[in-house]
């Protein structure tokens, strides 16, 4: 099964697609943490994005199509879960094509839907464990006190987004609203669009999207 997880920064996409890759043995594709790699083992590309996402801008097209063909191409698992692509139309068309040249198709596009005020207060509370990628949240899944990550266990150096501060964030949201949400209209018209409500917390949404997943393969 493909899905794409599709939302706001700060909806909640990747902390969400884990939960999938822990009960489901899926495979996360999230655009996002391949850019952020890229950035952090200083490949060219990573420093001409580097400056683009602290900006809260979009990255090309071009680059972010390169970075899931060649993920498409590997080993094939329980399904992908695209989390934070596509962001575009043209990306859109890409993944099908992508899709249908690996013999595969999308099976739900889940967007999750919540309101601008929590994203901004989940964004400026965030921070990610330097080990494993365990996402948390100053209020509502604070960093343990001993400091040791609850997912991997390491003693680890948990690290905020360079981009989740005031500014990028308010660049990254009119992004979305410009450039990203034309797709719920995109995905409604291909009869794919499924909708869950991204406010409750994290079991919450994980069950409304596990609901979503059991009904769509049934
Ligand atoms: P990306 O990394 O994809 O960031 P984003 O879309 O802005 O989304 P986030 O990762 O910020 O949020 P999320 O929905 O994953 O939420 P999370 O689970 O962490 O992209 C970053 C940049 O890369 C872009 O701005 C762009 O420059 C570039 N880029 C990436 N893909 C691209 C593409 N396809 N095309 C072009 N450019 C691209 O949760 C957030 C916080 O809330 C956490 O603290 C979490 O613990 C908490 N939380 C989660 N769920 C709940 C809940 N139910 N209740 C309470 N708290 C919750
Ligand atoms: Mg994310």
């Amino acid at each position: 099964m493909n899905i794409i997880l599709l939302g706001p920064p700060g909806a909640g996409k990747g902390t969400q697609a884990r939960h999938l890759v822990d009960g489901r043995g899926m495979t996360q594709l999230s655009t996002g943490d391949m850019l952020r790699e890229a950035k952090d083992s200083g490949t060219e590309m990573g420093q001409v994005v580097a400056d683009v996402m602290a900006k809260g801008e979009l990255v090309t097209d071009e680059i972010v199509i390169g970075l899931i063909r060649e993920k498409l191409q590997g080993e094939k698992t329980a399904g992908f879960i695209f989390d934070g692509f596509p962001r575009t139309l043209a990306q859109a068309d890409a993944l099908g094509a992508l899709l249908a040249e690996q013999g595969e198709s999308l099976d739900a596009v889940i967007e999750m839907r919540v309101d601008d005020e929590a994203l901004v207060e989940r964004i400026t509370a965030r921070s990610t464990c330097g080990n494993c990628g365990e996402v948390y949240n100053d209020k509502t899944k604070p960093i343990p006190a001993d400091g040791v990550c609850s997912n991997c266990g390491e003693k680890a150096e948990f690290k905020r987004r360079a981009d989740d501060n005031a500014e990028s964030l308010k660049q990254r949201l009119m992004e979305y609203y410009k450039k990203t949400s034309p797709l719920l209209g995109y995905y409604y018209a291909k009869g794919q669009l499924e909708r869950v409500d991204g406010l409750g917390d994290i079991s919450e949404v994980q069950s409304a999207i596990a609901g979503v997943l059991d009904a769509t393969a049934s």
